[in-house]
């Protein structure tokens, strides 16, 4: 249901440029961890390849061609190596472990069953070499801002971004929130001064509970070991915006 959104990943680059402190985050995890690194759902590369950069060997799994392609262009321009696959984190078999598996930037929220979540999570355990670890992020949900998904388009001045070609873009988002399904199906709309919607997608994202992913985790064969709230790595409490964590193999 998201795959349009994902369909031109130069405008998703644009829209969102991947966090410093994300990035170094993941960086560090790498460098603690040494050795081979996959990352589910690895967009353009914006996590992966710094990390190829900095000399791990590093396999990117995606689901979209066009994330993927834009993933290879990059890498190839930087001189960067990374294995890249077309794949779905739901299940896959890549037939050798890692040292670390990622999974940033909500990629996670993409999986909207608790059955495809425990489906990545026991595919993730098959890949984790002895003393391996699964390190991801996802937003932390706040009944407040679920509620304010009220349907309405609005104008989201925050997201505004410079396209080389095209000028200033501005973002519209118009949001429900199914509490059942525990998703917001959201509909983006981009438009220029002179290109009002030049480009409408949907996108679905579920909503993970932070007392839900320690049980769907363990369903997976996984434990968490450390669980944070910020970059900084402060703890998780209410009103932090992310939920960061660091799980291990049961
Ligand atoms: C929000 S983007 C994050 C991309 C990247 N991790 C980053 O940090 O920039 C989510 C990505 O997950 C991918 N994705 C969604 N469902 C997937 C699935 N079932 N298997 C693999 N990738 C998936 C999307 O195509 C998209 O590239």
């Amino acid at each position: 249901m998201s795959e349009r959104f994902y369909s031109d990943a130069a405008l998703y680059d644009r829209l969102f440029p991947g966090g410093v402190q994300a990035v170094d985050f993941y960086r560090a995890a790498a460098d603690r961890q040494g050795g081979c690194v996959l990352e589910l759902g690895c967009g353009t590369g914006q996590k992966l390849i710094p990390i190829a950069s900095d000399g791990h060997p590093c396999v990117g799994l995606e689901l979209s061609p066009h994330m993927l392609a834009e993933a290879r262009r990059k890498a190839d321009e930087r001189r960067v190596e990374v294995e890249w696959v077309q794949g779905d984190m739901r299940e896959f078999d890549l037939g050798r472990s890692f040292d670390l598996v990622f999974v940033a930037a909500n990629s996670l929220l993409h999986l909207h069953e608790a059955d495809d979540l425990v489906g990545c999570f026991r595919s993730v355990r098959r890949h984790l070499a002895p003393g391996a670890r699964l390190v991801f992020d996802v937003f932390n949900p706040s009944v407040r801002m679920l509620a304010q998904a009220d349907g309405v388009r609005r104008r989201r001045d925050a997201l505004s971004f410079v396209d080389p070609d095209r000028g200033v873009v501005h973002v519209d988002v118009a949001e429900t929130y199914d509490a059942a399904a525990q998703v917001t199906r959201g509909t983006w709309y981009f438009s220029t001064a002179t290109e009002a919607d030049f480009a409408v997608a949907p996108l679905e994202i579920r909503s993970i509970f932070p007392q839900e992913l320690p049980l769907l985790l363990s369903l997976g064969g996984l434990r968490v070991v450390e669980r944070f709230g910020t970059w900084s790595r402060t703890r998780l409490t209410a009103d932090a915006p992310l939920q960061l964590y660091v799980c291990e193999a049961n």
